[in-house]
């Protein structure tokens, strides 16, 4: 697919992984609506890469929050690219060294925003998506899920995330054979350790034993490695159904 013309959804688009998707998104002609719950960041990234680039202050598990950016983003051009980046991680085992076991609600809140928030951003964009003209080769669009390498190998105290990672690998190839009537692809990306605001926390020490721990390159992975990947998923048509690891040869030890 071409990307010049169309209209795109990044959510987390305001930070990190989405914010460099976004940047290559409209470097590349796309309209793009960034959907995230930081405003001062959005709107700030909005203004500055300007053109048609709009940003809608949402959270990926309110309905009505994301219609309304669907519907935002489908304004200026056919939606026919979503990218879901919007996520969060927690670090709780399911029993701690006293003996208390892992909150309930904390496990659900992780869910809830990591895996159904990227459903509610799946099946409201599709949607759009769906009512689009089809392209000549019949194709109307590509939604690109972010999981991450713990859902296959989840380290001590990432239960919740490896569990809503997981589910997203999960919901990967039956939305795209789901959507696959519509012309729609559907590709998740799983990163290893990318170098984006969260991992900035760490201190340097930190990053680098990090870093040491990836076969080649000896380095972390960068949001410019993603949007990358993102573009060349959007391109080429024959990607489909598709869980992508992204790390460098990374294999997460148990800590
Ligand atoms: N950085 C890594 O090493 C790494 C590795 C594997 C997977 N991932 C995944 O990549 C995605 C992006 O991570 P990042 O490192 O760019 O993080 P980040 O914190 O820089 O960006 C995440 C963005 O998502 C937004 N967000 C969080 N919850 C939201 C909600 N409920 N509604 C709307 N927006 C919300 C945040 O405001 C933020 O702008 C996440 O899903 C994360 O789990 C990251």
């Amino acid at each position: 697919m071409h990307i010049d013309g169309t209209a795109a959804l990044v959510s987390g688009g305001a930070s990190g992984l989405g914010e460099a998707t976004a940047r290559r998104l409209v470097a590349n002609g796309a309209a793009c609506t960034i959907l995230d719950r930081n405003a001062e960041r959005g709107e700030a990234l909005a203004k500055e890469l300007g053109g048609a680039t709009t940003f809608v202050a949402a959270d990926v598990t309110d309905p009505a929050q994301v219609g309304e950016a669907v519907e935002q983003a489908a304004r200026s051009a056919p939606l026919r690219i979503a990218v879901n980046c919007a996520g969060l991680g927690l670090a709780t085992r399911l029993v701690d060294r006293s003996g208390s076991p892992h909150d309930l609600d904390a496990f659900r809140f992780v869910v809830n925003v990591n895996l159904i928030g990227t459903f509610n951003v799946m099946r409201l964009a599709a949607s759009a998506m769906v009512g689009t003209e089809p392209l000549d080769d019949g194709e109307r669009g590509v939604i690109v899920n972010t999981a991450s390498v713990a859902a296959f190998e989840g380290q001590i105290g990432q239960i919740a995330y490896s569990a809503s990672k997981g589910g997203i690998v999960g919901m990967t190839l039956p939305a795209a054979r789901d959507l696959s009537p519509s012309g729609i692809r559907v590709l998740t990306i799983a990163p290893g350790v990318m170098d984006t605001p969260l991992l900035g926390l760490l201190p340097d020490e930190g990053r680098q034993a990090l870093a040491a721990g990836v076969p080649f390159p000896k380095r972390l992975g960068t949001p410019d490695d993603f949007s990358a990947l993102v573009v060349h998923l959007c391109q080429n048509a024959y990607l489909n159904g598709e869980v992508i690891r992204l790390d460098g040869g990374l294999r997460m030890q148990p800590r």
